[in-house]
């Protein structure tokens, strides 16, 4: 009998497997052994999922295989083949620009400075407060697409430009649209605490987030109305303390949410050690992180999500990728797209966290792959070239992979495939 699939890409000169024995993440020295077959064919079955991947000579040990066709049949010798990027921090939903804040920023402006000021967040709710869900849709979508060129298949997405319930649910709305139908896979997060809304006082808005707005998306979710998988918020001097921020994670926690927040970013919060004693799934930014909170994350199996384009467009110091991923830490990539770092583009976020951060070509791919995809919890189905997983790939127009990451700007990505089928 002859079975049909969908897809098989063959003779690759490289397939970076990332895995090959279905491990959930990466951790430490692991994180260099990427798993690449040289010469190396993939299989796609008709549901989207990889059914082999190996030499040729693998894979006609496999009975199936030997009569099996393709209703495509591509040669993808000369090129190396990586699983779809995974983006574990955006915030691709709002309106307006802050490319005004960027100048002011270039003169030397800090990021605090101009918060304080109203400007940063503050600006962007009031945009995306008045925008319409239409408008709202249009700039996703727009976004969505131009990281899809990139390579990117799986996003972890924030709301956090409402501060306000109705706009909070807005931006869900807007994102689950995206979740039904968009070819990249989202992980939505709710970040109604991702500032405190002008005239209202830190403890006004916490009181507002655990009172109305985790009711009202839970409520929501509940009607089918958005999806909701993490809770975030922005715990920063001057914006959520340690107290604020326990309660407001718990609380998403208990209702079904994975914790997966920003923490000490700009100044130290004990966010690392907070993460860890509450079950943070993950922490981002963290580049005021101390030692104590990188070995409590170790010992927890914290996430930490390193955001390399922050500290580029602030002028500030990276996180201690080195040291965390030495000490054991899980440790991924996001591109933190916002209006303050305007990044869609995962290969970019990979040279910047090898060139700035010291993370190796390999530690950056895993990062920006199977950890990401697990810190929010999908690396069963993202992150690795393995039988059962989404056939989700980007090839990259050469032999080497690592050309996809030492290639600046203008990435050789030559195509991307999503369930085995090129979107790009
Ligand atoms: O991850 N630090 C807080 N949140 C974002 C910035 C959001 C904004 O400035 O609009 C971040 O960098
Ligand atoms: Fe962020």
């Amino acid at each position: 009998p002859t079975t049909t699939h969908r897809l098989r890409l063959r003779n690759a000169a490289q397939v970076v497997c990332i895995s090959s024995t279905g491990q959930e993440f990466k951790r430490g020295k692991d994180m260099n052994d990427l798993a690449i077959k040289a010469n190396a064919s993939i299989v796609v079955a008709h549901d989207g999922k990889i059914a082999a991947v190996g030499t040729e000579e693998e894979l006609l040990k496999l009975d199936w295989y030997k009569t099996a066709t393709f209703e495509k049949d591509v040669n993808a010798e000369g090129k190396s083949i990586l699983p779809g990027f995974c983006d574990g921090h955006s915030h691709p939903v709002w309106a307006g620009d802050r490319v005004h804040e960027f100048e002011l920023k270039l003169a030397g402006a800090t990021y605090l400075d101009i918060h304080k000021q109203g400007g940063g967040i503050g600006y962007t709710v009031a945009q995306t407060r008045a925008a319409s869900h239409e408008t709202l849709e249009a700039l996703l979508t727009t976004r969505l697409n131009r990281m899809l060129r990139q390579g990117t298949t799986l996003l972890e997405a924030k709301s956090g430009y409402g501060l306000e319930t109705a706009t909070e649910l807005k931006m869900l709305q807007v994102l689950k649209k995206a979740q039904d139908s968009h070819k990249i896979d989202i992980s939505a997060t709710f970040l109604g605490a991702h500032s405190v809304p002008k005239g209202s006082t830190p403890e006004e808005a916490t009181k507002d987030v655990l009172e109305k707005q985790i009711p009202a998306v839970v409520a929501a979710r509940e009607a089918g109305d958005i999806y909701v998988d993490n809770i975030d918020i922005f715990m920063e001097k001057g914006i959520f303390d340690y107290t604020q921020s326990e309660a407001i994670l718990t609380s998403g926690k208990t209702c079904g949410m994975c914790i997966n927040f920003h923490g000490d970013e700009l100044n130290y919060m004990a966010s690392a050690e907070l993460g860890a004693k509450i079950g943070a799934r993950a922490i981002s930014h963290l580049e005021e992180v101390s030692d104590d909170g990188i070995a409590a994350m170790a010992a927890q199996n914290v996430f930490g999500v390193l955001l390399p384009t922050t500290a580029y467009v602030l002028r500030i110091t990276p996180p201690p990728a080195r040291k965390m991923i030495d000490n054991g830490v899980l440790v991924a990539l996001g591109s933190d797209f916002n209006p303050n770092a305007h990044c869609l583009s995962m290969p970019f976020v990979m040279n910047l966290a090898a060139v700035t951060m010291r993370m190796t070509l390999a530690e950056a791919l895993v990062a920006a792959t199977l950890n990401a995809a697990a810190s929010v919890n999908k690396s069963d189905l993202h992150g690795s070239i393995e039988v059962g997983k989404w056939g989700n790939f980007v090839i990259v127009d050469d032999p080497q992979w690592t050309h996809v990451v030492y290639e600046m700007v203008d990435s050789p990505v030559g195509g991307v495939y999503v369930k085995g089928e090129k979107v790009v």
